[in-house]
């Protein structure tokens, strides 16, 4: 059976890519596409490895109905680039760390999380990155769901279509 896998990327793998992890975890189990998408997430940086997600994200996401309390920080590693068919990134600095060690055949699978909203969502269509909410307050927590939500829509269709291609 054909299978699709994607790997979130943030700096520390604390706030914003465990929070894409657990909404798409969500939608995939909606869509019943739980053993055909295959999710993860890891930080380019290695300051939170084996922690679990910052208490404000698990606080926001868990309010809107999305469970991050099992997932586990922790740190890119290059089998990643092979293991994986996309690697979706917060913002312009992860693409850099992200090019900076990934070996040149696997360039294609880097993309910006926000490439994947749907055209239709006039609130987040155009915008290109999920801002770090770690040293501000918890309006930022709220947006970075708000970007979640818009772009794995759109990341779930992206996804079907390459199942069925
Ligand atoms: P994240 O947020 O990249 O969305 O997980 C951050 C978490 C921790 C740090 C930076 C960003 N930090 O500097 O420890």
């Amino acid at each position: 059976m054909k299978t699709v896998s994607v790997c979130f990327i943030c700096l520390g793998n604390i706030c914003r890519s465990p929070t894409a992890e657990g909404v798409m975890r969500h939608f995939v189990e909606e869509a019943q596409l739980t053993d055909r998408i295959l999710i993860d997430s890891a930080g380019t940086g290695d300051w939170h490895i084996d922690e679990a997600p910052d208490e404000r994200a698990q606080h926001a996401a868990r309010q809107r109905g999305y469970e991050l309390g099992m997932l586990r920080g922790r740190q890119l590693k290059s089998a990643d680039f092979e293991r994986f068919d996309l690697l979706v990134a917060m913002d312009e600095r992860n693409i850099t760390a992200l090019r900076q060690v990934c070996p040149p055949a696997q360039r294609d699978k880097i993309h910006l999380l926000m490439e994947f909203v749907p055209e239709t969502d006039d609130r987040w269509h155009g915008a290109r990155e999920v801002v770090d909410p770690y040293f501000g307050g918890k309006e930022g927590f709220e947006q970075v769901l708000d970007q979640c939500e818009a772009a794995c829509r759109g990341l779930i269709a992206e996804l079907r279509a390459r199942l069925l291609a």
